[in-house]
């Protein structure tokens, strides 16, 4: 069986989901269930053997030592972690704990399990981390994507609080022989993203009929990939990477924000049209920038495809346009996400941004 950390989050969901489709292998969740953390996310595989969930911290010692001795795990993937830039600009202390922290006490636990492994179990056991590629920092509008060797240069608390984890994953591959794998990836979306980042966000303002916020001029650029795309990118590394190395994973696919908006416009315009004809470009409202404010990402995904022959099977129109029938078809979800405590976000991340 495998050990996911943070699966009831927008990308492990995604992951545990496909995984369960893809093979009988069965899984167990350890999940702490923030704000982010939604078990209606694996609703559907209630009462289905291969799955089972944990409520508790990564950075929990006791928890975690007993799940590994219990279960034995012949891979631990760890998703867990504080993801959103704008909350680690309002408040970088839970960054610090979970991602930095948590994972130095993931790390210790399962290097202590691993010790105590016969040599077949050792010869199969992968710990792999999920990363970002906000850990190389900001790009010129000339400078060629990242690679796997491009230094680290985090700018928000978010990217450097993942920037610390991958040094310790390294550090713990070199100094304890831990059987790592890291993998670096460029902004994702799809279904069951939480409605803070860009693209769910979009999506949700605009069938409430609320203004559509682009930081700035909307003129920074991300490179995207769809979920499902990330989940087989993981799958891929699991299966064949290198033990120790890193993978840069990406969609091939840069784009300005405000261009990602106005597709989204586009799909509800003609998926969802106003009842008066107007568009939901209407909407768009500039506010004030994030500060610190990264300008390009790109990612060179050549290392990946090279030596495992993975691509990213959905082109950015594919994928936004399940992106948002997913959104359109699930109503239900938006609502519950839409607590008060999410209310107090955008309260607090909105209101001083002038328009
Ligand atoms: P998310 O915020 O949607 O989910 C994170 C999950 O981790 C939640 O279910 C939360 O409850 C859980 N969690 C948080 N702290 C925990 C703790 N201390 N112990 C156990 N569980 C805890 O995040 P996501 O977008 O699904 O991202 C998953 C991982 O992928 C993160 O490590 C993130 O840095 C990385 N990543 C995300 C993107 C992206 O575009 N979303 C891109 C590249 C890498
Ligand atoms: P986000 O989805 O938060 O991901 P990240 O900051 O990790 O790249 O933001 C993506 C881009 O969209 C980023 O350049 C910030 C911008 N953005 C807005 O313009 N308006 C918004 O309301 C949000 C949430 C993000």
């Amino acid at each position: 069986m495998i050990l996911v950390t943070g699966g009831a989050g927008f990308i492990g969901a995604n992951f545990i989901l496909d995984w369960l489709r893809e093979n009988d292998e069965p899984v167990l969740n350890l999940d702490k269930l923030t704000y982010a953390g939604n078990r209606e996310n694996l609703a559907e595989l209630s009462g289905d053997p291969r799955y089972a969930f944990v409520q508790g911290d990564i950075g929990d010692k006791s928890l975690v030592g007993e799940l590994l001795s219990r279960h034995r795990p012949r891979a631990v993937i760890n998703f867990a972690a504080e993801s959103h830039v704008d909350r680690s600009i309002h408040g970088p202390g839970e960054f610090i704990q979970t991602n930095i922290v948590g994972t130095f006490n993931l790390l210790e636990n399962v290097r202590a399990y691993y010790a105590a492994m016969s040599e077949a179990e050792k010869a199969k056991f992968r710990f792999l981390h999920v990363s970002t590629d906000e850990v190389y920092g900001s790009l010129k509008a000339e400078d060629p994507a990242f690679s796997e060797t491009n230094r680290f240069e985090p700018n928000s608390p978010y990217s450097a609080s993942k920037a610390a984890s991958d040094h310790l994953v390294r550090a713990y591959h070199h100094t304890y022989g831990l059987p790592v794998l890291t993998t670096n990836c460029s902004n994702n979306y799809g279904p069951y993203q939480f409605p803070e980042k860009l693209i769910p966000l979009m999506i949700v303002n605009a069938l409430a009929g609320k203004p559509l916020p682009v930081y700035g001029d909307g003129q920074q650029i991300r490179d995207w990939l769809y979920v499902g795309d990330h989940c087989s990118a993981i799958r891929t590394v699991l299966a064949g990477g290198q033990i120790g190395e890193t993978y840069n994973v990406g969609g091939w696919n840069e784009k300005p924000n405000l261009d990602i908006v106005h597709a989204i416009c586009g799909l509800l315009d003609e998926l969802r049209p106003h009842a008066d004809g107007r568009s939901y470009r209407e909407q768009i409202t500039y506010v004030a920038d994030r500060p610190g404010h990264d300008r390009r990402y790109a990612i060179d995904a050549s290392k990946i495809e090279r030596e495992l022959g993975w691509r990213p099977a959905e082109t950015f129109a594919t994928g936004i346009r399940k992106t948002v029938h997913w959104y359109l078809d699930n109503a239900a979800w938006i609502n519950n996400v839409q607590t008060g405590a999410y209310r107090e976000w955008v309260e607090k991340n909105y209101s001083g941004r002038d328009a």
